[in-house]
């Protein structure tokens, strides 16, 4: 049955794909490095986010070469804003493999793509099936969903052996035009076939054979396990400014937004006294409290609740890199987080 359905896919969607597809930045060439950068750019991001950020990095950055000698205060600032900043060092890390393991060539076999660094299951298929057509499928969420709606099956799609046998299934129906219909089933899955809204079945070209178009229950899927709730956390963001420089620190090399740069800030949110005792512990002299604002921000597995307090200083002192607007914009990634109490002082 759910054999049945997969092997109409390649015939109703490459057409399909060939007509309707989106013309977007990575889809000019089928250079590994492209796909692969961009393939790393898309996980957890939205395609029209990707766009800007995938043209500046390959501008600054043309050869995989570059990427593995490139500093990683550069890096990070080319990646300002995408969030999840281990995928990047992950990319530096992989390219260093590269020049070492395959002299600077991008590997041409599925184990030795698989085998480098921030490289899974779904993106060494995506990249093998759209660079080098092989029958190597890429199963993300929209993968998942697409097959999940066609063949009515319940099985929640965050269980790791339901993507293992989706990705059988479909390996078993691969087209000799592998990148394609790799990039048609994530097309269909983006654009007619998406999370949050209601699928457009009438216009779809497997709505004859898909068992949730045919009995009106494609929104019953996919099935997913219950979400674990976020940890919630607060804390004292500090926008200390003097001279027309702001405190900055680097955070630490592991664990949450490694290496990135931040405003200094503490656990819990502190009152107004508490607030300028911390930040005499800190050695420096407040003068004025400018604002005091409450913003939020939300990662994978936590919630910060902050709040931001914009405080002038007598002196440009105590532990930190005191920083003009200026070098702050050119040299210093200021993840989402902390770069929204930024975008509120009046640097500009
Ligand atoms: N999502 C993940 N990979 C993609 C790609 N290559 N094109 C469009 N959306 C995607």
């Amino acid at each position: 049955m759910e054999e049945n359905i997969l092997s109409a896919l390649p015939g109703v969607l490459l057409p399909w794909y060939r007509e309707n597809r989106r013309e977007l930045p990575w889809r000019r060439d089928r250079e590994p490095y492209h796909v692969w950068l961009s393939e790393i750019m898309l996980q957890q991001t939205r395609v029209e986010a990707v766009k800007g950020y995938y043209t500046r990095f390959l501008e600054a950055l043309p050869t995989i070469e570059d990427l593995a000698n490139c500093d990683d205060d550069t890096l990070h600032k080319l990646w300002e804003g995408l969030g999840y900043y281990s995928r990047v060092r992950n990319l530096k890390k992989a390219a260093n493999q590269i020049m070492k393991r395959h002299g600077g060539r991008f590997p041409d076999t599925y184990e030795e793509v698989r085998a480098l660094s921030g490289i899974g299951d779904y993106t060494a298929g995506a990249i093998c099936s759209i660079c080098f057509d092989y029958p190597t499928p890429a199963v993300d969420g929209n993968v998942l969903r697409v097959i999940s709606r066609l063949t009515e099956d319940a099985t929640p799609i965050d269980l790791p052996a339901r993507k293992k046998e989706v990705s059988q299934l479909l390996a078993a129906v691969y087209p000799a035009e592998a990148g394609d219909f790799t990039q048609a089933l994530m097309e269909l899955g983006a654009t007619l076939c998406g999370p949050n809204w209601k699928p457009r079945c009438q216009e779809c070209p497997c709505a004859q054979f898909c068992g949730g178009a045919i009995h009106g229950a494609a929104e019953q899927f996919p099935v997913k396990l219950p979400k674990k709730g976020k940890k919630e956390e607060d804390r004292t963001v500090f926008i200390l400014s003097c001279d027309g420089k702001y405190a900055l620190q680097k955070r630490p090399n592991k664990g949450l937004l490694a290496g990135l740069w931040q405003f200094p800030n503490v656990s819990g949110k502190l009152d107004t006294p508490k607030a300028l005792a911390a930040v005499e512990e800190l050695g420096l002299r407040p003068r004025d409290i400018l604002r005091i604002v409450e913003r939020k921000h939300i990662f994978t597995h936590i919630r910060w609740e902050m709040r931001g307090i914009y405080l002038e200083v007598a002196e440009c002192a105590g532990d930190f890199t005191w920083m003009t607007a200026e070098e702050i914009e050119a040299s210093a990634a200021l993840p989402t987080a902390f770069r929204q109490f930024w975008e509120e002082t009046d640097h500009v």
